[in-house]
């Protein structure tokens, strides 16, 4: 089991997937706190629903960005998260934040890393013309989009699909691949050595190729 943080800015969609797997028995965590730096997050409505403390840290009222992971930092360690999950943050986090929970800093991207770091990796994807789309989990480290992968979810995109039926897609693969990767940090299968993350113990055999035109 473990005591997990996660930080919003949004919607929450990701939160709810893992609130959902939470309650299925299917993962095992325990969230012990919601942090969203907009007071209007619709995702902190979520958290409040499924009995998870929330917490507002607006980062406008802090002069630097270092002294709002202070306080971020200080609100997780009072929680007794072991583990912070990014879930639609919009914040960039600092050295102050990395070095309070090393290794322990998860975040979600809508793109398949490294292709299409950055914003609205998805209209990136579309746009560049890629067959196969997807999304990332990974370790977060000192650069955006950057640090070791853990889970990725692929998504084929079909001749006739509009960006926004991509979007929708690769949001579902997300709703998947989160929870997944939680639950292998919870049961101590993830090593990281260098930028690789290797997952320790037995997994599912390896799929066929994804080809597609
Ligand atoms: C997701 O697309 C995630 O990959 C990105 O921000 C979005 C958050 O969506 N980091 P939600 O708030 O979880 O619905």
């Amino acid at each position: 089991m473990v005591a997990a943080g996660a930080l919003i800015s949004g919607t929450g969609t990701n939160l709810q997937a893992i609130i959902e797997r939470i309650a299925a028995g299917r993962l095992d965590c325990l969230l012990r706190l919601v942090v969203s730096n907009r007071a209007g997050a619709p995702g902190l409505a979520r958290a409040e629903a499924a009995g998870i403390p929330t917490r507002v840290i607006d980062h406008r009222s802090f002069a630097r960005r270092e002294d709002f992971d202070r306080a971020v930092v200080a609100a997780l360690r009072e929680a007794g998260v072991e583990l912070v999950v990014l879930a639609g943050f919009d914040r960039l986090i600092t050295p102050v934040f990395l070095e309070a929970f090393p290794l322990r800093i998860m975040n979600i991207h809508p793109g398949l890393l490294p292709s299409f770091k950055g914003l609205d990796a998805q209209r990136q994807a579309f746009d560049y013309g890629v067959k196969i789309a997807g999304a990332t989990v990974h370790f977060v480290d000192q650069d955006v989009d950057h640090g070791p992968i853990i889970v990725q979810g692929a998504v084929p995109i079909g001749p006739g699909d509009s960006a926004e039926e991509v979007r929708r897609c690769i949001l579902a693969v997300e709703h998947e691949i989160y929870p997944l990767a939680i639950q292998l940090f919870a049961e101590g299968r993830l090593a990281v050595e260098g930028r690789r993350v290797i997952v320790r113990g037995s997994r599912p055999a390896l799929p066929p190729p994804l080809i597609h035109w």
